[in-house]
């Protein structure tokens, strides 16, 4: 496979990164604004936070406009625009039950506009899918050639079906207009900028943790999942936009733990007193998590390089200071 090739210099690249104002188009906007490249961030603020955006601001070369993708975008008539990476939809499972159709209004309308904005312009376009079109795999670890386990009606169904969809939706892009397209599959990923009640089991178990709340387990706690701490995402995202494969890439890290061994982990790092509880598992739950990362590493030198308990300890000295 064709090895990836990155730009000499970044200086006049021009990124348009939707939704900005979140946690990890948060992290990809500061790491292009890093490069010197000029960043134009949208969001609508549905998930993100203006605090994300005043971060960015520091950065001459970042834009910002407050706009919604699926109800028309700002006119960039006459504005360069090299690279569109769609980063905007809500990713966590509270979400999935509050703004279903806004979720899927986003990753099907708000998808289209940036392609049609992307073929317009020009611009490689990048979609950041999700390990959740995998739904409850039936296989495992999860390679990009498995077509996935998704229930269609039921409660994650209008974040996993309608990644799906933009998925296709990139690929029909691509194969009917030649627009220059990236597909990655993004697993479970923490970090510094979430948000501390977005209900993911990262925030959710240090913020009990600290607070000395019982720790809520969904299920028995057997089910796994791999987190990737989110510069370690960011550095996969850059190697794949400079890919040269149309086709999805997995992203994440491998590392694989149960959601009770997460718990303790926490638990034990934060000298915390919480119990552990158990909850009811919701329905459609994934049992297992783990991504193949192979395609990836045989484009490039990628291995996550931040450990476990070094990403935990980052992201709990940010909850800290919202405490
Ligand atoms: N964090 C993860 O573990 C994870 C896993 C898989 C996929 N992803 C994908 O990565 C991307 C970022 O996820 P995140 O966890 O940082 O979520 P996030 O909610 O922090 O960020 C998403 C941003 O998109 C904005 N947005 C949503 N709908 C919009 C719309 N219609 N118009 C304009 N802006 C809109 C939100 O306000 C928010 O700022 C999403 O596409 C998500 O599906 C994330």
């Amino acid at each position: 496979m064709t090895r990836v090739t990155f730009p000499e210099k970044y200086d006049d690249l021009v990124f348009l990164i939707a939704g900005a104002a979140g946690f990890v188009p948060g992290h990809v906007s500061e790491f292009f604004l890093n490069k010197g490249a000029t960043v134009i961030g949208i969001d609508n603020f549905i998930t993100g936070s203006r605090e994300n955006i005043e971060l960015l601001s520091k950065y001459d070369k970042f834009k910002f406009y407050e706009a919604n993708i699926y109800e028309g975008l700002p006119d960039l008539t006459n504005q360069k625009v090299d690279f569109i990476l769609n980063l905007a939809s809500p990713a966590s499972p509270i979400d999935f039950e509050i703004i279903p159709i806004e979720i899927m209004r986003t990753n099907s309308e708000g998808s289209l506009a940036l392609l049609e904005l992307a073929k317009v312009k020009g611009a490689r376009f990048l979609e950041a899918s999700t390990s959740e079109v995998y739904g409850d795999p039936e296989i495992h670890p999860q390679v990009e050639t498995y077509f996935g386990n998704v229930n269609t009606l039921g409660p994650r169904a209008p974040y996993d079906e309608s990644k799906r969809f933009a998925e296709a939706m990139t690929m029909s892009f691509h194969r009917k207009y030649g627009v220059d397209t990236r597909i990655v599959r993004i697993f479970n990923t923490y970090g510094p900028r979430m948000r501390a009640n977005d209900g993911r089991v990262i925030p959710n178990f240090i913020n009990q943790a600290l607070r000395g709340e019982d720790i809520t387990i969904y299920g028995d706690g057997s089910q796994t999942r791999s987190f990737c701490f989110v510069t370690d995402l960011v550095n996969a995202i850059h190697n794949v936009l400079f890919s040269h494969d149309v086709t999805p890439f997995n992203i994440g890290n491998p590392d694989e733990y149960s959601v009770k061994d997460c718990a303790e982990i926490i638990v034990k790092a934060l000298n915390s007193t919480s119990k552990i509880v158990y909850m009811p598992l919701p329905q459609d739950d994934p049992k297992r998590r783990r991504p193949n990362i192979d395609k990836l590493q045989a484009v490039c030198d990628y291995t996550p390089e931040v450990s476990f308990v070094e990403g935990l300890r980052q992201t709990t000295e940010f909850f800290k200071k919202g405490l």
